[in-house]
């Protein structure tokens, strides 16, 4: 296995928004990475402004994929719907020996990264999806809780992100899970709910109680994988009204979102002032109970969204860097429960 160096990984979907984002941050604390993606003018307008080398790439040329990642030891991508990405891009780590990180947020998606544990292992290369916002920061809040109380049967995870913008990267993301239905983890097992199938209230002792409705998150997933917690619902912000709404109407109202997404133009989520964006304050409730109706709960609270998953997303393959891990891990799994505070302006604060 060849060492990961700060100047040796490939940044993947280096001109998206999520990709500046982490492009900046990467640069702030010394890294050179290769900058890759499909749009040649783009990359050519980034690589003259960092005097970072590119290399323009399309995912469905598997040769060039191949041999571009036969001369790195590790790529993050931040391209996405990773429902189209992720795939090509994993099995052509895999047959390389190319390390993989990436910043999904999306359940299928990231189930499928999850269950190449076994050929990563083989390839002795680390497989560790969504190292960005939501997975990181509601998968360490809940191992903290799975320390408090052991033996939880159930846990609850509310997640309020503040944005300065949406990209067109993500509201195609969620599109596609709203139009692919509701979820949760049942019994130890992920199963199909309608959308919005639940729906509950949250708030810590100086933040607004907010209405929160069940969503198909990577979050689900990530959790069960590391607490083994048997029960799990994740939410979002909604009111009653949008919940009974995407009851009925979810799927379809997905594949309309998907076409609005498709033909929106990005909006650069760095575009509000660094004043705007520092007041912002994403916040992730975790309430998890036993069978015996012991009850735990805390709040995790960090800052405007994409900046968060940006600064999640270098720290974690500078772990990865410092020491390898192998296999197709989750964010904890990999790092730890403590990983989300190593986010500057990340605390946890038990309710
Ligand atoms: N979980 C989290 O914390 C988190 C946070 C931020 C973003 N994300 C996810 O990250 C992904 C990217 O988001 P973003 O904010 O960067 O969106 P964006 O600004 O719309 O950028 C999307 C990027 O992906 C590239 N791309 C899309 N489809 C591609 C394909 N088939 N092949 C190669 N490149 C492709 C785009 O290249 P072109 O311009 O050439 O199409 C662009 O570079 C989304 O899936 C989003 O949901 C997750």
């Amino acid at each position: 296995m060849t060492v990961l160096t700060r100047s040796n990984w490939m940044l993947y979907g280096a001109y998206g928004s999520t990709g500046r984002l982490i492009l900046d941050e990467a640069l702030r604390r010394g890294h050179r990475p290769v900058l890759a993606g499909r749009d040649r003018a783009q990359l050519s307008a980034l690589g003259q402004a960092t005097g970072l080398s590119t290399l323009p790439l399309p995912l469905d040329d598997g040769a060039a994929l191949r041999a571009a990642l036969s001369r790195v030891s590790g790529v993050l991508l931040a391209a996405g719907p990773y429902q189209l990405t992720g795939q090509p891009m994993r099995a052509a780590c895999l047959d390389v020996g190319c390390s993989y990180l990436d910043v999904n947020g999306e359940i299928e998606d990231f189930s499928a990264a999850l269950a190449c544990d076994a050929q990563a292992r083989t390839a002795g290369i680390a497989i560790i999806a969504g190292v960005g916002y939501g997975v990181v920061f509601a998968e360490c809040l809940a191992a903290q809780l799975a320390l408090r109380l052991p033996d939880a049967t159930w846990l609850r995870l509310s997640l309020a992100t503040q944005t300065g913008a949406r990209s067109r990267g993500a509201q195609l993301s969620m599109a596609a899970a709203i139009a692919a239905g509701g979820r949760e983890i049942y019994q130890g097992s992920l199963r199909k709910r309608a959308l919005a199938f639940s729906t509950w209230r949250a708030s810590g002792a100086d933040t607004p109680r907010m209405r929160f409705a069940a969503a198909p998150l990577a979050e689900l997933l990530a959790v069960q994988r590391s607490t083994g917690i048997p029960n799990i619902v994740a939410g979002i912000p909604l009111s009653r009204a949008a919940a009974a709404l995407m009851r009925i109407a979810g799927p379809l109202l997905g594949k309309l979102l998907t076409r609005q997404a498709a033909r929106a133009s990005n909006t650069a989520v760095a575009s509000p002032s660094a004043a705007a964006i520092a007041v912002l304050r994403s916040r992730v409730w975790a309430e998890a109970g036993n069978a015996t109706g012991e009850r735990v709960a805390a709040m995790l609270e960090t800052g405007e969204g994409y900046h968060a998953a940006a600064a999640a997303a270098v720290r974690a393959l500078e772990l990865q860097l410092q020491e390898p891990r192998v296999g197709a891990l989750t964010p904890v799994q990999a790092f730890g429960g403590r990983f989300a505070l190593l986010v500057p302006g990340t605390s946890i604060q038990e309710l």
